[in-house]
Order: C-alpha cells, then sequence, then structure tokens
C-alpha cells in the first residue's frame, strides 16, 4: 500500500468558535426570553465537563452508541465505503470503531475528520497514518454548519454525524443541514447518522441532570465563557440549572435560572442585562427523535433511511440514509 499522507486544512474565521460571540450574545441576552447557543460551552473546561457527563451512569447516549458502534460496524460500512468523513471527529474514538470496519473489509483509503479544534485534529491525523498504514488523512478545520460546501466529497464516502448532536438543532436548521449533507451526496454514499430517542420522561430527565451535578456545572460553565470573552461579571453560583422534558416539542430544554433579581454587566458589549428572580434563559436544546421522526426528516431533506439500529434496551439509534 502507498505511504500515509497528512493534509491540513483551516477555514476558520479569526477567533475560531469564538469569532461573532458578541453579536450572538448581545442578539441572545436582549430578547424578552434570554438564550444562548450551546457551541459556546466547550472551552477546555467546558470540554472536560462533557467528557464527563458522558461518564455519569445517568448518561446513557454515549454507551448506547459505543455498543451499536461496536456491534454493528460491518453492517454500518457494507456500501463498502472508501473514505469517512466525520463531521465533529473530536479524538477519533468512534472513529477508529468505523475505520477498523473499512480496514477489515480491505476498502479503506480516506480519512476526512471534520473538527473545529486543530490541536486534536492535528494531533489525530497524526495518529492515524501510523495506525492505518497506508491512509490518507485530510483533516478539515472548520465550523461544518457553515462550511459544510467546502468539505470534500470523494465519492464512495459514509459521512458520519455521531454524538447525538443533531439534537442541538431547531427543526427549521435541522432540516436545511440534512438537505445540505443530501446534496454532497453521490448515489453510493451514507450519511450514518447517532440520535437519542424519545423514552420516559424520568430516564431522560436524569440524563441531563446527573445526582453528582456534573451537568449542573457544565451548564453554569458558559457563564464563565461569557466572563471571560466578553469581560462579563456572572456570578455562576447565582444561577440554578434547570433540565426538563418538553413533551410538545420532544427536546429536553436545558436554562439557567437566576436564584436571586440581578443586574449582570457585560464590559465588551457595553451592555448590563436584568434577571428577575427565577427568570430563566435557555441554553441548550436536545432533542430526541422516534424512528418515523427521522424517517420524516429524511424523507424531508431528500434522504431516504437504509437502515435502522438501537442498543439493546433501545435507547439510542445510529440511522444509515443515501440520497434519493
Ligand atoms: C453533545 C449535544 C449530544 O445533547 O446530549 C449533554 C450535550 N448537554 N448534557 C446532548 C449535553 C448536556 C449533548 N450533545
Amino acid at each position: 500500500m502507498a505511504d500515509g499522507s497528512i493534509e491540513i486544512e483551516v477555514d476558520l474565521p479569526d477567533g475560531g468558535v469564538l469569532a461573532g460571540i458578541a453579536e450572538v450574545v448581545r442578539e441572545g441576552l436582549s430578547s424578552p426570553f434570554k438564550e444562548l447557543p450551546p457551541k459556546y460551552f466547550y472551552d477546555e473546561r467546558g470540554s472536560e465537563l462533557f467528557e464527563r457527563i458522558t461518564e455519569q451512569p445517568e448518561y446513557y447516549p454515549t454507551r448506547c452508541e459505543r455498543e451499536i458502534l461496536q456491534s454493528r460496524a460491518s453492517d454500518i460500512v457494507a456500501a463498502a465505503p472508501r473514505t469517512l468523513i466525520e463531521l465533529g471527529s473530536g479524538a477519533a474514538t468512534k472513529s477508529r470503531v468505523l475505520l477498523d470496519a473499512m480496514r477489515d473489509a480491505g476498502t479503506l483509503e480516506r480519512f476526512v475528520p471534520v473538527d473545529i479544534s486543530e490541536g486534536i485534529t492535528r494531533r489525530v491525523a497524526s495518529e492515524l497514518t501510523d495506525e492505518y498504514p497506508g491512509i490518507a488523512v485530510e483533516g478539515i478545520i472548520c465550523d461544518y454548519e457553515t462550511h459544510l460546501e467546502r468539505i470534500p466529497r470523494p465519492e464512495g464516502a459514509l459521512i458520519a454525524f455521531l454524538g447525538g448532536t443533531i439534537g442541538n438543532f431547531r427543526p427549521a436548521p435541522r432540516r436545511s443541514f440534512l438537505a445540505r449533507i443530501a446534496t454532497l451526496m453521490y448515489p453510493g454514499d451514507r450519511f450514518l447518522l447517532g440520535t437519542d430517542l424519545v423514552k420516559d420522561r424520568a430516564r431522560l430527565e436524569a440524563a441531563y441532570d446527573d445526582a453528582a451535578g456534573v451537568t449542573a456545572e457544565f451548564n453554569k460553565n458558559v457563564l464563565n465563557v461569557l466572563n471571560r470573552e466578553l469581560d462579563a461579571d456572572f456570578d455562576p453560583d447565582a444561577f440554578e440549572h434547570v433540565a426538563f422534558w418538553d413533551e410538545d416539542n420532544e427536546w429536553i430544554d436545558i436554562r439557567l435560572r437566576a436564584r436571586a433579581e440581578q443586574f449582570v454587566d457585560i464590559r465588551a458589549l457595553d451592555m448590563r442585562t436584568h434577571f428577575a428572580r427565577n427568570e430563566e434563559m435557555r441554553t441548550e436544546i436536545s432533542t430526541k427523535f422516534t424512528r418515523d421522526r427521522i424517517e420524516s426528516s429524511y424523507a424531508d431533506a431528500g434522504l431516504e433511511l437504509t437502515d435502522w439500529w438501537t442498543d439493546d434496551e433501545g435507547l439510542y439509534a445510529l440511522s444509515l440514509a443515501r440520497a434519493v
């Protein structure tokens, strides 16, 4: 086999994920119902806290997804993809399960990790060229939501979007994101999507409010990010973590509730914002799906479900789709 190769393309605005934070936060805090986007959770501490969430007994999605990947890897790569494109590849733990299956099937040629973090993607690229001799790694450092069309798309690809992150999207952006994926796909390509499933309220709410308080800390950490990046003076302890199942929207609604009336200065925005006692600010939604809802989301986007797998308990699903 040919020697492996590494190419890294950086396609980030100055400031990376934080580009535009001033405008986004100003708008989010100016609305009568305050809201922050979840992407600011993941500074170094937030990323560590998320890793700890995935180890909590109540947070089943990561374990379930791993179980399905491990037991179904050879079925997932049955269309014989030569390239794995992974949106949000991170440390490539899940990628390796798929890359192993592609190697075992004798089809593996290329890995395209797409991630916002340059450091981790460079590290992963050099690790993987050692672990998979002959593989070409073409890392793309970008925000995949805005830069989807710039990702290379060779024929014969498996495009993976795992972890249930699609659940963070509102219905309209979700539809357009899936539709954009569909237009990128060649006939033999497959899209692999990880989605958490609708289940009883107690189980769902516990997963987003673990007894050890890690999710609460993760949620409040976004205030530390604003303090640092926008010279704000949020007191994270003045807020309470709230996570509840919204049955009508079929999402977990994650919020911070002001324990008392307060004013917060956001000096970089020249802004002072007011919180009434018990006022809630949304920080994330995490949508849960049913097979029907996924099939119709796919159909709306020009995709067709070809395969569906869940873990033993039926808590979480991986599905494969092709463009129609
Ligand atoms: C990384 C978006 C999939 O929604 O379950 C976990 C984030 N937030 N606990 C999820 C999260 C609170 C997670 N995703």
